[in-house]
């Protein structure tokens, strides 16, 4: 795991030092941008560019890849649904959106509180380690009727919170949501498609598939 960790820190290098061979412009890219970023009258240190990069290749491949693989399996065994997409191509954002909220990929990311508070009838002292379970939020019977099944056009579906909230929410987002709308549409269009298996689940901190066995049908 260390070795491959650090062909990514390798690969994230080669990225910058493309970037700093010159041709690329910081308003159009986000490495450049970060290389070229000025705070306290100085650059960002170097090892904190190259985390940023490494991390956004380590979240644009993983998240994806395994949510991708669960609206496969959710559409393989609700072939209703899978029919009615095909149909309704304009319905394909909605139906990501209700994915997004059921089966999120990220069972929690980590915070520490900078001030006593309470939330939820839990007192929380500053200083205190919080896990955010945004699987268990979005499927929070409090907020959505329902949690566990799949409704498409939820009325509150703006209050899931798969790309997280505030300051640090998931920048990847419209670039997540485009991809997933083209992988459906593009998938639909092509023909039926099944399970042809069982799908195995990922043993990373994400949750959700890492293969998926699929069966297009020719019709
Ligand atoms: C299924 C797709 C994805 C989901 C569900 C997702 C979700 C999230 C969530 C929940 C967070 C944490 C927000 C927080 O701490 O409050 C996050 C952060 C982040 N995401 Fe995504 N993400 C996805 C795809 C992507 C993609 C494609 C990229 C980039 C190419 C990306 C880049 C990032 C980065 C860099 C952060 C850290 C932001 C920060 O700490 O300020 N994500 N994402």
């Amino acid at each position: 795991m260390k070795r491959l960790s650090g062909r990514l820190y390798e690969i994230a290098q080669d990225i910058i030092d493309e970037r700093l061979g010159g041709g690329y412009d910081p308003e159009d890219d986000l490495t450049m941008a970060l290389i070229e970023a000025r705070h306290d009258g100085g650059p960002l240190p170097a090892g904190m560019v190259l985390g940023c990069v490494r991390q956004l290749i380590v979240t644009g491949m993983v998240a994806p890849s395994v949510f991708i693989g669960n609206m496969f399996v959710h559409l393989s065994r609700d072939r209703a649904l899978q029919e009615h997409l095909r149909r309704r191509r304009e319905d394909v954002p909605a139906a990501v959106e209700e994915f997004l909220r059921l089966y999120n990929p990220y069972r929690g990311m980590a915070r520490t509180a900078r001030r006593d508070t309470v939330v939820g009838g839990q007192e929380i002292e500053a200083g205190d380690p919080i896990a955010l379970v945004y699987t268990a939020a979005n499927r929070d019977p409090r907020v959505f009727d329902d949690p566990d099944e799949f409704v498409l056009h939820r009325p509150n579906i703006t209050d899931h919170i798969g790309f997280g909230r505030g300051t640090h929410s998931c920048p990847g987002a419209p670039l997540a949501r485009m991809m997933f709308r083209i992988t459906l549409e593009e998938a639909l269009a092509r023909s039926e498609f099944d399970l042809t298996g069982d799908p195995g689940m990922a043993k990373w901190a994400e949750w959700g598939t890492n293969h998926v066995p699929l069966e297009f049908i020719t019709l």
